[in-house]
């Protein structure tokens, strides 16, 4: 489902240059729960925005169901994260000022798709995250476990060929943590969800099908 060969990402900044890939390539198959876990600033976020199509790296190609990913558009490749990528990273919270359904269909709101439609796939996705007790609540009024819960349920609202999350569980407690990854595991055995996720956790690694160990740049072991 995705074949990463070779990337390389380096940023510079004024003078200086970071290398935070340096030639990174492996697999992930449909319907695989991949961890990907090493140090701090050893490359494991930048890894995630390359193959989630938000960067662009320095060399390397990517491959998504075949498809030359690299080779699209800047609007072609907006479209492909829009149609086909769902993301939990914190960068992209969920908003304050809306309710949990109304977080859950704003993208597909803003497709313009018919409401009566993406209303009920809204209800249906926060009830398969176990929040349909939730739909009316503000994130304020929601635990951190549940607005974990209402960022997945928006990112697979939409049945995402691959759910990219970056640390869905930093700043949760252990139970709410166990819940999150036991989510993450249902929607991957029950719905052949494929996902990648960022951990530092390493008890959260039983969950997934595979770990790969990134290390300055490069993967240390998988
Ligand atoms: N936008 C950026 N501009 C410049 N350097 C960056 C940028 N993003 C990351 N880096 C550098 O690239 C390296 C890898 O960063 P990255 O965020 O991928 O690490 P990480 O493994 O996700 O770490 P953490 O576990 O702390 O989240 C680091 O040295 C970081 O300082
Ligand atoms: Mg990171």
């Amino acid at each position: 489902m995705i074949e990463v060969k070779n990337i390389e990402k380096t940023y510079i900044m004024g003078k200086v240059k970071v290398q935070a890939l340096k030639g990174v390539s492996f697999d992930v198959k449909k319907g695989e729960f991949l961890a990907i876990m090493g140090a701090s600033g050893s490359g494991k976020s930048t890894l995630l925005h390359q193959i989630g199509l938000l960067d662009t790296p320095t060399a390397g190609r990517i491959f998504i169901d075949k498809l030359n990913a690299l080779k699209l558009s800047e609007r072609e490749k907006t479209l492909f994260r829009l149609n086909h990528l769902g993301y939990v990273f914190q960068e992209y919270a969920i908003l304050p000022e809306l309710t949990a359904v109304e977080n859950v269909y704003l993208p597909a709101m803003m497709r313009g798709e018919r409401k009566e439609l993406y209303l009920k796939s809204s209800i249906d996705i926060l009830e398969t995250v176990g929040l349909g007790n939730r739909l009316h609540h503000l994130p304020r009024e929601l635990s951190g476990g549940e607005q974990q819960r209402v960022a997945i349920a928006r990112a697979i609202v939409n049945k995402p060929k691959i759910l990219f999350a970056d640390e869905p569980c930093v700043s949760l407690d252990s139970e709410s943590s166990k819940q999150i990854l036991e989510l993450f595991k249902t929607l991957n055995t029950e719905l052949n969800q494929t996902i990648v996720m960022i951990t530092h956790e390493d008890w959260h690694k039983e969950y997934s099908d595979r770990v790969i160990y990134m290390k300055d740049g490069l993967i240390e072991k998988m």
